[in-house]
Formats: structure tokens, sequence, C-alpha cells
């Protein structure tokens, strides 16, 4: 432990650009992904230091690592363990040598990601064209990112919304956290709508006539359930109801020529930023207002990290099934679930015209459509839930986040947390720490497999810590929609 954090002070050093910090948080991202997809399973990964050094960090500490991406093309990085999953921490910047290069220099992203993609060990596959400007791309959002958290220093596990909002660097395997592929010509909504820059904002909405609405709820009224998930009182016209869309959703929407027909008809009506004032969470299209009981999940038909975020047809109705066998597990009181808890989904909510072909109305119910997510800050308490992805990523300064939490954190039976500083909590401590997170979250897994054929979609994204002044009580499970039956 002692040498683990002497070497983890010599890395990263604390005066970096914000572009700096994006630039390692970006790379170490890539590499961690092509570590654990490309390296492994290609048998490339060398645990020794190479013949030459020249360039290469020989003062710092840590095991050194190379890839042997190819022959002309072999990266180098310092990392705390040797590891078969290619789970390492990495105490050093990314070199690369290329060819016939009489040295190892750092990486730039650019050359690094050609690089890869030029060499890379594919026989069959192609490597994607869009890859290159989405990892850069996502750098890019990274640098401005920590530019704004510096310029209003706060800690993202002070709550439950600053959780959802302090993810500065995003998944740390996926090669693109931070990419967002946004329409062209948006002025500013993106930034405005992204949850790392603070903003809350109205949600758009459209008045559509009420024939061609759809409610689906378990338990919940469907007027209340309208009523929920939008503010009604921005359409006075009898017959007529008002759903919530996310803003950028609602530029896209309006430029589809079969709704400016529509909107020209009168049929629907475009009511502007007339909706809730919420907050995107981490997932960028679910809105989270703390006043109100639930979360909105809607579509947003944008390029997010790995996938359009688009409600789909099947999601919708499934969200419903999947709600029902969770209301009754949850009454179940199997033992084994005692530490965990579901954010219940009990409704969902579209709009689509009645005159539209098939594809025309799942068109529009793929595009309106709405989950409502139980607000479960409401019966934790904000101050005791925090986003699971949060708790273990990296501050502005690539410093890892939850040893403060271990550090303040009062364990059963105690009447006080260590009170030690950061660097000071025995090792007992953050282990048992560690375990009560892990018991609280893996037992309840298993068993919702095991015993009742369930497979949850657990990443740190869709998992939230219920803790009690920081220690792991319970953990909570909430995104039906990738949900599998056995
Ligand atoms: N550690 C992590 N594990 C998984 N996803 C992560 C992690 N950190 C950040 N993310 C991001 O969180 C998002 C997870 O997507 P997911 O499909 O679970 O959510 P969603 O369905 O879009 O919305 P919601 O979670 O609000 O229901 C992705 O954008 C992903 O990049
Ligand atoms: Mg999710």
């Amino acid at each position: 432990m002692d040498s683990l954090r002497r070497l983890h002070m010599q890395f990263p050093p604390r005066t970096r650009t914000p572009g700096e910090i994006a630039r390692h948080a970006s790379q170490h991202a890539l590499l961690n992904g092509i570590i654990k997809e490309v390296a492994i399973p290609h048998d490339l990964l060398r645990y020794h230091w190479p013949a030459n050094l020249r360039g290469l960090p020989t003062s710092l500490q840590g095991l050194p690592l190379q890839v042997a991406w190819s022959s002309s093309l072999t990266l180098f990085v310092l990392v705390d363990r040797h590891s078969a999953m290619g789970c390492h921490h990495l105490m050093s910047p990314l070199y690369l040598r290329r060819g016939l290069d009489e040295a190892w220099r750092l990486a730039d992203t650019d050359e690094l990601v050609t690089a890869l993609l030029e060499d890379g060990p594919w026989s069959e596959a192609s490597p994607n064209p869009e890859f290159y400007d989405q990892v850069l791309q996502s750098q890019a959002v990274m640098a401005s990112i920590i530019e704004d958290a510096r310029r209003r220093p706060h800690d993202p596990l002070e709550d439950y919304a600053a959780s959802e909002q302090g993810l500065w660097f995003g998944h740390p395997n996926h090669p693109t956290p931070k990419a967002r592929q946004w329409p062209q010509g948006l002025n500013g909504q993106g930034r405005d709508c992204s949850p790392e820059f603070g903003q809350r904002s109205r949600l758009h909405q459209f008045s559509f006539p009420a024939q061609g609405l759809r409610i689906a709820c378990n338990g919940l009224e469907p007027g209340e359930v309208l009523s929920q998930a939008a503010d009604q009182s921005a359409e006075p016209e009898a017959g007529r109801v008002v759903l919530a869309m996310h803003p950028v959703q609602a530029e896209l929407f309006l430029q589809v020529p079969d709704v400016a027909v529509r909107i020209h008809d009168g049929s629907i009506r475009d009511l502007g930023r007339s909706g809730p004032r919420a907050l995107p969470t981490a997932s960028m299209r679910t809105w989270h207002a703390p006043e109100h009981p639930w979360f909105i999940k809607g579509s947003l038909n944008v390029r997010i990290t790995n996938c359009v975020r688009k409600n789909a047809w099947y999601e919708l109705e499934s969200t419903l099934v999947i709600d029902r066998i969770m209301d009754r597990l949850i009454d179940s009181e199997d033992p084994a679930l005692e530490t965990l808890e579901l954010a219940r989904e009990p409704a969902t909510l579209h709009w689509a015209p009645q005159d539209g072909d098939d594809d025309q109305r799942r068109w529009f119910r793929e595009q309106t459509g709405v989950i409502l997510r139980e607000n479960f800050c409401r019966r934790f308490g904000a101050e005791r839930c925090l986003l699971a992805a949060t708790v273990f990523a990296r501050d502005t300064e690539l410093e890892p986040m939850a040893p403060s939490l271990v550090a303040r954190a009062i364990p059963p039976a105690s009447a006080a947390g260590s009170g030690a500083p950061v660097g000071d909590v025995p090792e007992a401590r953050v282990v048992d720490w560690y375990k009560a997170y892990v018991g609280a979250l893996v037992e309840p897994v298993l068993a919702l497999y095991f015993r009742h054929g369930i497979v949850v979609e657990p990443h740190l994204q869709n998992c939230v810590l219920i803790h009690d002044q920081g220690w792991p009580r319970r953990v909570l499970l909430r995104d039906f929609e990738g949900v599998k039956l056995t």
C-alpha cells in the first residue's frame, strides 16, 4: 500500500493544463480499451523494458508494459501490476515508437490513433472510418469539461446531483468516452444539455391531439402519469395533450418534413422550452428535477459514446413488463436481495398519429416516447445517493475520488469516521469499505440471475451507491431497458 501510494504521487503531476489532463485521460481510456479488446486476445502484451530505453521515463517506478501492436508500432506505459484481465492502474503517460524511430516519444492522440488504425492486427475487419474523429472529439469535450470544472470547483461526491454531473472522463475503458455527435448548427445547446457543465435546462414541449396518446402504466392513474410527464398547463385547449422532449431531440424532430407538415396544419403545436426545469444526468437523455417524483427518460437521436440514444419501441414495451416483475421481486422478501434497491419504471407514454401507417406510427413513438423512472432520492435522501461510476472515477487532477469518501466514512458500530488524511486511512478500513460495497451489489445481482432468471445490466452507470455517512449500505439498480429474462 505504501509503495503504491508513493508511486501514485509521482504521476500525474499537479500542474497540467486541461488539455494535458484530457490527453492523458483520453489516451488511458483508449489504451485500457485496446489492451482488453485487442492486445490480450492477440497476445500482444510484454511486461518488460525494451532494449532501447531512449526517451522512456526510467526514473518513474512501476512495471513496464509494452503493447507490441505490429512490427512497426510498439506502445509503452508503466503500470501497477501484472493483470491477465487488463485491469491496470497506469503510472505514466503513454509512449510510442514507430518503425525506424531512434527513441520513444510521448504520443499525440491524433498520431496515436492514426498509427493504431494503420498498423492494427486485424486480418478481416477494417477499422471504422469515424473512429479517429470520435476519439479526438471526445478528448476535446474532456478538455472543455476540465476547464469549466476548475473554474467552479466543487465535490462530485457531495450529493446525488453532483455525482451525476461530475463524471469528468466517462467510461474508463471506452475509446471515445465523451464523444457526442450533436447535429450541426446547434448554437451551444449541446453544451447546455451536457451534465458536466452543471446547468439546468427547460425541456422542450409539444402539444398533440389527445387521440394519438398512449399511456401504459403499472398501478398509476393515466391522468397522473400525463401530468407528471410534462406541464399540461402549457396547452389550454381541451382535447390536446403535452409531451416533453430533450431540447436537442426537439430540434431534430422539427427538421423532419412530416413533422413540419403537421405543425403547419396545426395538429402538432410547438410550445418551445416550456417544460420542467431539470438537469441532465450522466446518460445525457435522462433528466432529473430534484423536487419532482420522476426522472424523465426520453429519446435522444444523437450518438453518445457508443450508440444513438433512442427509446426503441421494444424497450418502451418491455419496460412495463420488467417493472411488474421487479415489483413482485421487491415483495418476495428473498434474503439474498436484502441489500438491493430498484428504481421503479412504472409508466411509459408516447404519441403517434392515428392517420399514419405502421412505419410512421413507430417513428413517432420512438421520437416522443418517454419513460418515467422513480426519483429514488425522495426515498433515500439525495445526500445518501451517489452514482457509482463517479464514486470510482477521478477528479479534475486525475486523482481517484473514492479515497476521500472512504476517509470520511463511518463504519457500522463506530462513533466516527477515521478523520485521517486520505493517504493515511488504514488499509483494513479501505478493504472493509470495498467489501461492504461489493457485498451489497454482487449477491443480489447473482441471485437475480440464478434464482430468478433475470440478467440486469449492473455497470457503474446503472448502479447508485446508497450510503450512510459514506459507508456503503445498499446498491440501487436502475435502467430496465437492458434487462434480459432467461
Ligand atoms: N463506468 C461506466 N460504465 C458504463 N457506462 C458508463 C460508465 N461511465 C460512463 N458511462 C456512460 O453512461 C452511459 C450508459 O448508457 P446506458 O445505456 O446504461 O444508459 P441509458 O439507457 O442511455 O440511460 P439511463 O442510464 O439514464 O437509463 C453511456 O453513455 C456510457 O458511456
Ligand atoms: Mg444506464
